[in-house]
This record gives structure tokens, sequence and C-alpha cells, in this order.
């Protein structure tokens, strides 16, 4: 399956992948600015017209920040997420970032596992960060093909 940069045609898709892998953490306004922002990045996981998996970030000088990275909970664990997070890196490597960095929750195993996978590093720690009391992880990773 191929990773493809989503467009406004894909607001419907990106909800319903939302809803259910993300809790809905978007509403439709900040999805029509992740998908229509030209310096944000949005690559998704097509299968006809609904989305497998997203992957977002926005990019800042050279740095890319990774806003959300999600699998739909039925195809979890096939390697699509590490698909996602490679092709975003490669793909904001290809517009000059050097650097990719994101918050994780500590007790997201799987993100947690995945980014260290992919070479994150945690730089910082922010205690007591979400709602239920899990720390956040800074995390940054050198995505320069010198590294
Ligand atoms: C995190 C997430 C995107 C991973 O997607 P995925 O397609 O299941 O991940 P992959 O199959 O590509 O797994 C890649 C690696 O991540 C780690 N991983 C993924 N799921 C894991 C799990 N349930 N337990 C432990 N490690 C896990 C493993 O290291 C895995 O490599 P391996 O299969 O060779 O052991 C997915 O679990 C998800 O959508 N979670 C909810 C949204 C979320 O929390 N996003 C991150 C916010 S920062």
């Amino acid at each position: 399956m191929a990773v493809i940069t989503l467009d406004k045609s894909w607001l419907r898709a990106c909800l319903v992948l939302d809803n259910r892998a993300l809790d809905s953490l978007w509403t439709e306004n900040q999805w029509c600015r992740e998908l229509e922002e030209p310096h944000r990045l949005c690559l998704g996981l097509p299968d006809s017209r609904a989305l497998l998996g997203v992957a977002c970030g926005w990019c800042v000088v050279d740095e890319l920040h990774i806003t959300a990275i999600a699998v739909d909970p039925a195809v979890r664990r096939r390697g699509y997420g590490r698909d996602l997070l490679v092709a975003l890196l490669q793909r904001a490597r290809q517009n000059g970032a050097i650097y990719a960095t994101l918050e994780v929750a500590s007790n997201n195993v799987s993100a947690v596992r995945l980014y260290a996978d992919c070479k994150f590093q945690t730089a910082g720690i922010r205690h007591n960060y979400y709602s239920d009391g899990s720390d956040a992880l800074i995390q940054w990773c050198r995505i320069a093909n010198d590294s």
C-alpha cells in the first residue's frame, strides 16, 4: 500500500479516522487547516476512499513538528504506522528539514516504541502534562541525510 499526500478531498475520511483512532482529536476546521495550509504536510494510507492511517506535521524553518500520527485500530501492528512516519520524515527532509520533534505521553507504549524504533530520543519531560497525569516526553530526531 502506498502513502499519498492528502488534500481537502480527504477531509471526511480524516474525520472518520480521527474518530476511530484519536478519539476525535481535531475539529473539522483543524483538519481543514492541516489539509490546506502550504507549510503543513499531511500524508495518508488510503484504502479506497477510507484511510487506514495518517501522519501530519508542519515545517518551521529546518524543523518538522509532528502533530499527529494514527492508524485505524483494526489494522494496527502491520507496519503502517512506521511506513507513515518514515514517509513523513522523508518528505520533510526533501523540504529542507534537519530535525523532527514531537510530544508523546509517557504511557503511550506503542507510540513511544515506534518513535524509539525510528531513532527519536527524549530531550525533555513535561511532568503531569496530560489530563490523566501522565508526562509528555519531548522527542527529537536528526533527520538530515548527513546524520
Ligand atoms: C502509535 C500507532 C500510530 C502505531 O501504529 P501501528 O501501525 O500499529 O505501528 P507499526 O505496526 O508500524 O509498529 C511499528 C513499531 O512500533 C512499536 N509498536 C507499535 N504498536 C505497539 C504495541 N502495541 N506495543 C508495543 N510496541 C508497539 C513496535 O516497536 C513496532 O515495531 P515491531 O512491530 O517491529 O515490533 C498506533 O498505535 C496508533 O494509532 N495509536 C493511537 C494514536 C497515537 O497514540 N498516536 C501517537 C500520538 S503521539
